[in-house]
């Protein structure tokens, strides 16, 4: 702070502690009750050509001391009364997003009417018109805090409130929606163009689960019985061009509904479950209860339009979302420094349910490897904070891979500490105890710690931001028979923050005899002090040891192994996740110890020649997998100064060569082996499919000469779009002569689809030779769209996938002007685009100081609290 506003403040105490313009910070530590409850919420929205009123009547019963205070932002106050009588405007105050009623009795009937714009609504929060032209339609988001756009409310989550909603609107919106049951449809008297729809939901919700659309959509249809005996329709809402693309989607709800009831004991509770597909939304999906709305591309799904991978992910999160009616609906979050009381186990509950679906190695690679490609990163950079975090300006801001991925991380540990048994027993628990309740993290430990108190110790978890650095060495005594490992562990010092305790860390560990290659011990060693030594007794030779198997903990590991040792753990390791991850350690070794200690490339390539052969005929996705050489956007992750992009691409296209190159006899065999045949939907097609792509890259980069041809074959006979992209990406990054004729292909074939066109703008975007004028076309593209999120990430985030351009003067002027221009019409969408540039400061000069102006220049710019905050740190 600077003197001139401390003298300010002493002139002035009632000047808060921070700069004038500063966004103000809510703190969990400032945590009260709400004043009063709201048992009971009847909403009648009524659409016209260019508003929405919204007539709401609140029955509302002290709880504690206070005012009633509400929530209320973009909103025109037309009428208030309470109990009956008109508000005089000494009876309540309304300010910046707040509503204060003074003097309220014990019970008291709010009627509030207020007018609303969702035809402008450009920040896809709250009510939102969605579409343009005669396609339009209307939907809701309300979490975290969109309610408040749509009437006055005490929009908090520890309000919770039975619902029933009318909604009214023009006959050509024949969909009208909303949560809970239907209870009446009919003519609006008076209005031959009008009709109206009252639903009721019978569960008690915070007004964040509170959902509507109208619009004029198709429905697939299907029917669930739940364990409970319930009969439940099922619908899934599309357009009408969309609906043929559901299947997918309706039986991954199906599969979500039984796995839930097998698994944690948990049945569906309403006669109804509903799904709405929308193809403008910030986010992924939003669990709303009992009517779901998702962004189109995690919802729809067709195997001539759909890559397997984001096939594979539509499952996941539609399972996500129905895993959420439990946690996070039912037992909800207190507050939203809580957020990852839902969001983490619910991660934990979706990735376990996907690993059922698909090899559970797979499974756990693809989620370790975004949580250290994003994770750790976000956890490594300024914008560090801890699971539950501790104060926010912007909780929009807060929907990180931080509270998600590692949320759900922590549940993963503490499952895995108590086994499934106790683990079961305390999610039984968890559900018993604080079923219709708004609760914190607390509350879920002290429920899971039933069988062992042990477990409330995680809550530092919850607390510390930083990755912890586990590092360790072993001593073996022949005489003893006795391997001794010494493990510590380290977390940084992120600024703003208490000194880092030591965490629980159980590491799972095996040792394996170096001449049979077999497993002589297996424990899982539990790390919870700064240093600390485990001895493994009768052990006859000097074993490899295995350490972090499955990824037990989200650390980064340092052990003292020889390249050799991991050769050894690559041929030897009986789980396909820990095969993985010892070549991923060798990558690093080679790509990212300090320079001139890097490890030479020699034994990865040689153990890879050996490994591959065997492992694509035996699982081809596993065998795709061990290819993976983290993106040069990850290895920038883990460099914390001086970092180069150029150098880091350079090198880690060099290691993709020699791999490349290394194999270069093999690849054509590879490629003949895995032949294309007629779609099928199983693990095992898809890991061919998966493989086949990467041989032809592999293929293409060691300039195999047929090559050119598969692609071009591939791409004309594809069965379906894995291995029609896979064909396109590798032409327009290897620049063949046909790129562009092929891209015109495909736009032509696809036009007419949203999420095909995407994938379009993508691939040109994230081009190995994409420069900031080449997204400055696409960015004026007939098709380029600034009011559809999907769109505006189809460009600014592939071409993100680009370092060496996105870090230079043009690259980064192009990004913070898309930045600038969505600050004021989508704060959501702008802020988190932003927070890719948040490692600016580990740039090398003159990069660094070229990046602090750029981002200095953008800070003057904006106004919306959610970009200011995640520029806290310039
Ligand atoms: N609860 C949703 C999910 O994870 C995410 C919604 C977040 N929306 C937002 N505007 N921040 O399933
Ligand atoms: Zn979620």
């Amino acid at each position: 702070m600077s003197t001139a506003e401390t003298d300010a403040q002493i002139i002035n105490p009632e000047m808060p502690d921070v700069p004038p313009h500063a966004p103000s910070k809510i703190n969990l530590k400032d945590y009260t009750k709400p004043s009063f409850d709201v048992e009971t919420v009847h909403l009648d929205i009524k659409l016209f050509e260019d508003y929405a009123q919204v007539d709401s009547k609140l029955e509302m019963v002290r709880q504690t001391a206070g005012d009633i205070v509400l929530f209320g932002e973009s909103l025109e106050l037309l009428t208030i009364t309470m109990n009956g009588k008109a508000l005089n405007t000494e009876d309540y105050q309304q300010e910046a997003g707040k509503l204060t009623i003074y003097n309220a009795p014990e019970r008291a009937t709010l009627d509030i009417q207020v007018r609303i714009c969702p035809q402008t609504n450009t920040a896809l929060e709250g009510l939102y018109m969605a579409g343009s032209g005669d396609d339009t339609m209307f939907v809701t988001q309300c979490e975290p805090e969109g309610f408040r756009k749509i009437t006055f409310y005490p929009d908090r989550p520890d309000v919770l409130a039975i619902f029933t909603t009318r909604l009214e609107a023009d006959k050509r919106y024949p969909t009208l929606l909303a949560n809970g049951n239907l209870v009446e449809a009919g003519e609006v008297a008076d209005a031959p163009d009008r009709h109206y729809a009252i639903w009721h939901d019978p569960t008690n919700k915070p007004s964040y689960l509170f959902a509507c659309v109208v619009a004029d959509l198709d429905v697939l249809t299907d029917s669930y019985t739940t364990s409970e005996g319930r009969e439940v329709l099922l619908e899934l809402y599309a357009k009408s061009a969309d609906i043929d693309k559901c299947d997918v989607g309706m039986q991954a709800l199906k599969d979500a509904m039984k796995w839930d009831e097998v698994n944690y004991g948990r049945a569906y509770d309403l006669d109804r479950y509903m799904i709405v597909a929308v193809s403008q939304f910030n986010m992924g999906a939003m669990e709303n209860k009992g009517l779901n709305i998702f962004n189109t591309a995690c919802v729809l799904s067709s195997p001539e339009t759909t890559t397997d991978a984001r096939s594979f992910s539509v499952k996941a999160i539609i399972a996500h979302e129905y895993f959420h009616n439990w946690t996070g609906n039912r037992i909800t979050c207190r507050d939203w420094f809580q957020l990852c009381l839902k969001e983490g186990f619910t991660v934990y509950r979706d990735q376990s349910f996907s690993a059922d679906q698909q090899s559970s190695a797979v499974q756990r690679i693809d989620d370790v490897a975004t949580l250290r490609a994003h994770q750790f990163s976000e956890d490594a950079g300024p914008l560090a904070h801890p699971v539950r975090p501790e104060s926010f300006v912007e909780i929009n801001n807060f929907y990180t891979t931080t509270v998600y991925e590692k949320g759900a991380e922590i549940v993963r540990m503490i499952a895995n500490t108590l086994g499934p048994n106790d683990f079961r027993k305390g999610t039984d628990e968890y559900f018993r105890r604080y079923d219709g309740q708004a609760v914190t993290v607390e509350d879920f430990l002290s429920a899971l710690s039933i069988t062992d108190e042990k477990i409330e110790n995680f809550i530092d978890w919850y607390r510390q931001p930083g990755t912890p650095v586990v590092s360790g060495s072993q001593t073996y005594d022949s005489t003893a028979q006795t391997l001794t490992i010494t493990l510590n562990q380290q977390t940084r010092h992120v600024k703003g923050f208490d000194a880092p305790k030591p965490l629980p860390i159980p590491v799972a560990t095996a040792l394996f005899d170096k001449d049979s290659g077999a497993i002589v011990a297996e424990r899982m060693l539990l790390l919870d002090e700064a240093t600390q030594t485990f001895v493994f007794e009768n052990v006859a030779s000097e074993p490899v040891v295995s350490l972090l198997r499955d990824f037990s903990a989200p650390v980064q590991l340092n052990y003292d192994y020889q390249d050799a040792d991991l050769a050894f753990l690559l041929k030897h390791e009986t789980n396909g996740f820990n095969r993985w991850q010892v070549t991923q350690m060798l990558v690093n070794r080679i790509l990212l110890q300090g320079q001139g200690t890097k490890s030479s490339p020699d034994v990865y390539l040689e153990a890879l020649a050996q490994t591959l052969p065997v492992l694509a005929a035996d699982d081809a996705m596993l065998a795709a997998r061990l290819l993976d050489i983290p993106s040069a956007q990850e290895l920038a992750s883990a460099i914390s100064k001086d970092y180069d992009p150029v150098l880091v691409k350079e090198q880690r296209d060099g290691l993709y060569k020699q791999v490349a190159d290394k194999l270069k006899g093999q690849w054509a065999e590879l490629y003949n082996n895995l032949p294309m045949q007629s779609y099928e939907d199983s693990a095992e097609a898809r890991g061919i499919r998966a493989l086949r792509n990467v041989v032809l890259d592999m293929a293409l980069t060691a300039n195999v000469d047929a090559a050119a041809d598969w692609a071009q074959q591939q791409y004309d006979n594809a069965s379906c779009m894995t291995e029609r992209f896979g064909a396109l990406k590798a032409m327009v990054n290897h620049q063949l002569v046909d790129a562009d004729k092929y891209l015109a292909d495909f736009y032509e074939r696809f036009q007419a689809n949203d999420l095909v066109i995407d994938l379009w703008f993508s691939v040109q975007a994230a081009a190995d030779d994409v420069t900031p004028d080449m997204v400055k076309s696409l960015l004026t593209h007939t098709d380029f769209d600034w009011n559809t999120p999907n769109r505006v990430r189809s460009v600014i985030s592939a071409f993100s996938s680009q370092p060496t351009v996105l870090w230079t003067a043009e690259g980064l002027e192009m990004y913070t002007g898309v930045i600038q221009k969505l600050d004021d019409a989508n704060p959501v969408l702008a802020s988190r685009l932003l927070q890719v540039l948040a490692r600016w400061n580990t740039l090398a000069e003159p990069r660094r100081q070229m990046a602090h102006e750029q981002l200095v220049d953008l800070q003057k710019n904006v106004s919306s609290k959610h970009v200011l905050e995640s520029l806290e740190s310039v």
